[in-house]
C-alpha cells in the first residue's frame, strides 16, 4: 500500500565546526544569582562572529522566554484541586513581577503571552537582555548563506527561575539549513520525462523506467501504489508543507508542473500563511519551496513561510530578528482552530548545534501535537552518516557520526532517501544515526535491537547506542522534477523524500476519514508495530560520511546485510 522502503540504517550529518575562540564573549554582568542554561565551547560551524557594536538606542530583542511545560501540565491535568487559570497566572507573575518588572520593564506594553501561555515575549534593548541573560550579544555571519544573526554563545537565567523556564530564546540556537543537496536545471529532461509517461515502457511492477532517471507524480504515483485512488474527504484532510529561510512557493510554477505532469490537477492550489513576518514574494520562487508543493498530491494544502533570519542591517533601528522558526510556527498552530493532520518539513541541522534545552522544548511540544491527531514528518538531512570531517564541537574535537534534528526528536517520523526503481535502493546521501540528545523509544526497541545484532561492533564508538535510531521510513529522494521559474530542475535530497512520505500518509488519512475514522496521529508506534508491512523492504545502500561507508540498509526482512 505505501511508500518506501522502511529501516534502512542510521546515521546523522553534519559538518563541522569552525574553532573559534571565545574571546570576547563573556558576559558583560557576573551576576551570581544567575545558572547558566546554555553555552556553546565554540562558534557553530559555518558561523562566524562579526565584529559590530550593538548599540541600545538602535538595537532591540525580543526575547522569548518558555515556561516550562511539564510542571504546567502536571499542574493542570493531574492535580484537579487546582486552578488551572490561576496556576498558569502565578507562573507567569513569578517570572514578570519578580524578574522582569525588577529591571524596569513596562509590562502592559514591553510583554505578551503565547496563545497556549507558554512563552512570554519581551521586548528590550540589547543591553538589559544581556544582563537579563547573563549573555552577551554578538552579530553572526553564516559563512554559506551570508545571513546574519544577533545571538549569544550562552545564556543563563536567575537561579529561583530555573525550575520554571525551559528555554530563552534568541540566545544559543543559531537556525538551521534546508534539504535540497543537488539541483540541476535541465530542461530538456521535461521532454524525456514527458515521452516516458505516455509511451508507458514499463519495468516490471508496472513502473515507468524513466523513474531511474526523472521521479515525476506518475513515479511516485505507481512506485506507491496510489495511481488508482480517488481522494473524497479533500473538504477536511489538509497537508502543511513547513517553510522557512525566505523560501516562497510560486503559484503560476505550480499550474505549469500540473499542466506537464498531472493534468488532472491544474486549477488546484495552496494557500501561504505567513507566520511571523514569514514573506511571499512570487517574484522569487524558491527551488526548495517549490520542491516542497509540487510533489504533493491536490489535496488542499497550506504552505506556512515562516520569517526569522533576516538579513541583519546595520543601519535599522530594531532588530527585529527573533529567529525563532519552530517556536513562532507552533505558536501559531497553537492558536488555530484547525490544524493540518500532515506536516511535512525539509529543514534541520547537525543535532550538536541546537542547544539540548531547546532541542528538547521543541520536540516535546511536537509530541503534543501528536496527540492532537498530525502526522509530523521531517527529512533526515542529507550527509549520509555525517557530513564533512565529523568533528564534535564539544571542544574535544573527536570524530563521531552526526545525527540530525529535529529528526532525531523521537516524537516526529523522520523519512530518508532512496533512489532507482526495480529494485528501489538506498540513496547515498540519505543521512541516518542515532541521536545522542534522545533515548530509543520503546516503539523501535525491538527494530533497533535486531539491527544492532546484525550490525556487530562495526562503528562501535562513532554513534551512541543508547540514542533514538533515525530514519524511520524513506521514501524516494533524487532527480525530482521541480518547476522553478518555469523551467524545469532537477533536484535531490531528503527534502524531496518528506513531501513524498507526506502526500502517502495524506491519502491514508483521507481513506480513514472516509470511513469515519480519526486521522493517524504520531504514526511512529503503528509504523513499528504493524504499520512497516505495508511498506516496501529496502534491503540495498549505504550512506558513506565521516570517512567511512556509512551503514547499510538493514531488511527488516531478514536478507541483504553485508558486513562491511
Ligand atoms: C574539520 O574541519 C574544520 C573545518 O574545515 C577544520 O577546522 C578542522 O580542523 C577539521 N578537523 C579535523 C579533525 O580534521
Ligand atoms: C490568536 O488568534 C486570534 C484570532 O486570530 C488573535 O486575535 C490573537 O491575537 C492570537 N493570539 C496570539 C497570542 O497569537
Ligand atoms: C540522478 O541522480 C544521480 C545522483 O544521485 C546522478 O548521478 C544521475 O546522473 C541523475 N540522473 C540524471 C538523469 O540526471
Ligand atoms: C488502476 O486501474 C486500471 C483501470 O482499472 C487498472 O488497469 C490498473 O491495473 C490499476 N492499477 C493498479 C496499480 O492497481
Ligand atoms: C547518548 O544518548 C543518551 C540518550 O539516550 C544521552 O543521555 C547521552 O548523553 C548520550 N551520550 C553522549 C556521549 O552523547
Amino acid at each position: 500500500m505505501v511508500p518506501a522502503g522502511i529501516l534502512v540504517t542510521v546515521a546523522a550529518a553534519a559538518t563541522c565546526i569552525f574553532a573559534t575562540p571565545l574571546k570576547g564573549s563573556s558576559p558583560r554582568v557576573a551576576n551570581r544569582d544567575l545558572v547558566k542554561k546554555h553555552a556553546h565551547v565554540q562558534v557553530p560551524r559555518d558561523w562566524e562572529m562579526l565584529d559590530v557594536h550593538l548599540e541600545d538606542h538602535r538595537h532591540t530583542i525580543s526575547l522569548q522566554i518558555g515556561l516550562k511545560q511539564e510542571i504546567l501540565m502536571r499542574e493542570l491535568f493531574f492535580d484537579k484541586q487546582l486552578d488551572v487559570a490561576l496556576m498558569t497566572f502565578i507562573y507567569f507573575r513569578q517570572v514578570h513581577d519578580g524578574w522582569l518588572t525588577e529591571h524596569g520593564i513596562d509590562i502592559s506594553t514591553a510583554v505578551s503571552r503565547s496563545a497556549a501561555l507558554d512563552w512570554l515575549k519581551v521586548t528590550v534593548p540589547i543591553s538589559l537582555a544581556e544582563i537579563l541573560v547573563g549573555a552577551k550579544y554578538n552579530v553572526f555571519r553564516n559563512k554559506v548563506t551570508g545571513a546574519r544573526v544577533i545571538r549569544t554563545l550562552e545564556y543563563s537565567v536567575p537561579r529561583r527561575l530555573a525550575n520554571h523556564i525551559d528555554v530563552v530564546q534568541p540566545t544559543t540556537f543559531f537556525g538551521f539549513r534546508d534539504f535540497k543537496t543537488h539541483s540541476h536545471v535541465k530542461g530538456i529532461i521535461t521532454n524525456k520525462a514527458n515521452a516516458a509517461d505516455t509511451t508507458k515502457s514499463y519495468t516490471v511492477g508496472g513502473v515507468p523506467s524513466s523513474c531511474n532517471d526523472i521521479i515525476t507524480p506518475s513515479c511516485l504515483r505507481t512506485l506507491y501504489n496510489s495511481i488508482n485512488y480517488t481522494a473524497t474527504q479533500s473538504a477536511k484532510n489538509l497537508v502543511g508543507v513547513a517553510g522557512y529561510l525566505n523560501q516562497y512557493a510560486n503559484y503560476a510554477d505550480l499550474q505549469t508542473f500540473f499542466l506537464q505532469y498531472r493534468p488532472d490537477a491544474t486549477g488546484s492550489s495552496f494557500t501561504t500563511v505567513q507566520v511571523n513576518g514569514g514573506g511571499n514574494d512570487q517574484s522569487h520562487p524558491g527551488v526548495e519551496a517549490n520542491l516542497d508543493i509540487q510533489h504533493q498530491f491536490p489535496d488542499p494544502h497550506v504552505y506556512y513561510s515562516t520569517g526569522g533570519s533576516p538579513p541583519y542591517l546595520p543601519d535599522s533601528n530594531t532588530v527585529t530578528n527573533t529567529n525563532e522558526p519552530y517556536a513562532e510556527w507552533l505558536n501559531y498552530l497553537a492558536n488555530q482552530t484547525t490544524i493540518p493532520q500532515t506536516i511535512t518539513t525539509s529543514y534541520g541541522d547537525d543535532e550538536q548545534t541546537v542547544p539540548l534545552d531547546y532541542a528538547t522544548r521543541v520536540c516535546n511540544t511536537f509530541a503534543q501535537l501528536g496527540a492532537l491527531g498530525v502526522s509530523l514528518l521531517f527529512s533526515s538531512g542529507d550527509g549520509g552518516v555525517g557530513a564533512g570531517n565529523c568533528t564534535t564541537n564539544d571542544g574535544t574535537n573527536q570524530v563521531k557520526f552526526l545525527p540530525i534534528f529535529p529528526a532525531s526528536c523521537p516524537f516526529v517520523t523522520s523519512v530518508g532517501g532512496t533512489t532507482r526503481v526495480s529494485p528501489e535502493v538506498g540513496v547515498s546521501f540519505s543521512q541516518g544515526g542515532f541521536s545522542n540528545y534522545f533515548a530509543r523509544p520503546s516503539y523501535q526497541s525491538a527494530a533497533v535491537s535486531s539491527f544492532f545484532q546484525t550490525l556487530g561492533a562495526t562503528y562501535s564508538g562513532y554513534y551512541n547506542a543508547s540514542g533514538r535510531g533515525f530514519p524511520d521510513i524513506s521514501a524516494q529522494g533524487d532527480n525530482f522534477s521541480v518547476v522553478v521559474s518555469g523551467i524545469t530542475h532537477l533536484v535531490g535530497g531528503t527534502s524531496a523524500s518528506s513531501p513524498t512520505a507526506a502526500s502517502i500518509i495524506a491519502l491514508l488519512n483521507d481513506f480513514r476519514l472516509s470511513q469515519g475514522k480519526p486521522s493517524l496521529g504520531f504514526l511512529n508506534p503503528w509504523l513499528y508495530s504493524t504499520g512497516y508491512q505495508g511498506l516496501n523492504d529496502i534491503t540495498s545502500g549505504n550512506n558513506p560520511g565521516c570517512g567511512t561507508k556509512g551503514f547499510l540498509c538493514w531488511s527488516r526482512l531478514g536478507s541483504g546485510y553485508v558486513v562491511l
